[in-house]
């Protein structure tokens, strides 16, 4: 059956905690530089929620999209939040933002894609609006990386942030704008490389897996970089071509903000100069779900990203899972 309707994005939302760590904090706790960490990964420093949890940050970037939106919080049909680091297993983070953000007749649910969370659910979403069943969507991306990092290990604390960011979906009848085409990966042979090996039903909880710092994040990243470099750029060219496009057409490239060089290589293979690159990774490292709603608000609302810009999203993360998409902007 021809679609009848696209996903537009008719409103943005974020919120990044006050408190901010910068790679000089990093040098006073592990064995590391400030130029060491800006010449590999492009961070200067990274936000951490000190108090509350990734449904409250989740809550307040909902809550200031209805906002700017002018959105009532009730006309809200379906809330899916992307999230590796839920407040618990269950109830679904999701439950807890549609709470504490008042939107008393969503329902919704979690994804984990980890860095490609945001992908995967705006993807989802949009599947949802097409239908023509759903009229307001809300996809929130939220990580309190801080709950999972290792303030010891020298490889991955100095990489994740906390944040939280939304997009408001809604129908729209021109097809030739909003969300045209996705295409999403995952390879669970990713797993050995990137993971939190405790805590779930392989590994439950116990004295040992808390001895043995199970409950943290593991990345070999010399491995997950080599795959994320190819990936991510593949992935990228592939949908400019499946629509015809070349890295001209191409207003803003936005990625995952998880290592400037990845960046880099990803904007190289599409052909796409820096200038026309979202970059806020020095700001607030990478804040797993959060990164690519982050670029689209701040962007969006410092005038750069405007009304029918073309632009290619994509992103690489643990799984692995792995995609791009092409959105046209809609918001004036
Ligand atoms: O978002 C989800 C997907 N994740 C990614 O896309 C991350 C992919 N990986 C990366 O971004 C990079 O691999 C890192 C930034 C994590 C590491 O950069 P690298 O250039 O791959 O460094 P490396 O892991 O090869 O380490 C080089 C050296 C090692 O020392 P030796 O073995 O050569 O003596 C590390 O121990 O750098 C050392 N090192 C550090 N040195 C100072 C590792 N972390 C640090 C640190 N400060 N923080």
């Amino acid at each position: 059956m021809a679609k009848k309707f696209n996903a537009a994005v008719t409103g943005v939302g974020m919120f990044a905690p006050e408190k901010i760590l910068d790679n000089e904090y990093f040098e006073t706790i592990v064995d590391t530089s400030h130029e060491w960490i800006i010449s590999r990964t492009g961070i200067k420093e990274r936000r951490l929620m000190e108090n509350g949890a990734s449904s409250d940050m989740g809550a307040k970037a909902v809550k200031d999209l209805l906002k700017t939106s002018g959105t009532n919080p009730e006309d809200i049909d379906l809330i899916i939040c992307a999230t590796v680091t839920p407040d618990m297993f269950f109830p679904a983070t999701a439950c807890l933002i549609a709470h504490k953000a008042g939107l008393k007749n969503a329902w919704g649910y979690d994804l984990s894609a980890a860095c490609s969370g945001f992908l995967f659910a705006l993807e989802t979403g949009a599947k949802f609006i097409e239908s023509g069943s759903y009229k307001k969507v809300i996809v929130v991306g939220t990580d309190k990386m801080s709950s999972i990092v290792d303030y010891t290990d020298r490889n991955t604390c100095i990489l994740f942030g906390d944040a939280a960011s939304a997009v408001l979906l809604e129908p729209t009848e021109d097809l030739n704008s909003g969300l045209i085409d996705s295409k999403l990966y995952v390879d669970g042979k990713g797993s050995e490389v990137l993971n939190m090996k405790a805590g779930g039903s392989a590994l439950p909880a116990s004295h040992e897996t808390i001895d043995k710092k199970l409950h943290y994040i593991y990345q070999d990243g010399k491995a997950v970089f080599k795959v994320a470099v190819k990936g991510m750029a593949d992935v990228a060219v592939e949908i400019l071509e499946r629509n015809n496009l070349t890295g001209d057409d191409v207003a803003w490239l936005v990625p995952h903000q998880a290592n400037l060089r990845i960046i880099d290589a990803t904007a190289q293979r599409m052909g796409i100069p820096s200038e026309r690159v979202t970059i806020n990774i020095q700001k607030y490292g990478n804040t797993t779900a959060a990164t690519i709603p982050l670029c689209l608000t701040e962007y969006y609302r410092d005038g750069k990203i405007k009304k029918g810009d073309k632009l290619v999203l994509a992103a690489f993360g643990g799984g692995f899972t792995w995609g791009a998409s092409y959105l046209v902007w809609s918001l004036d």
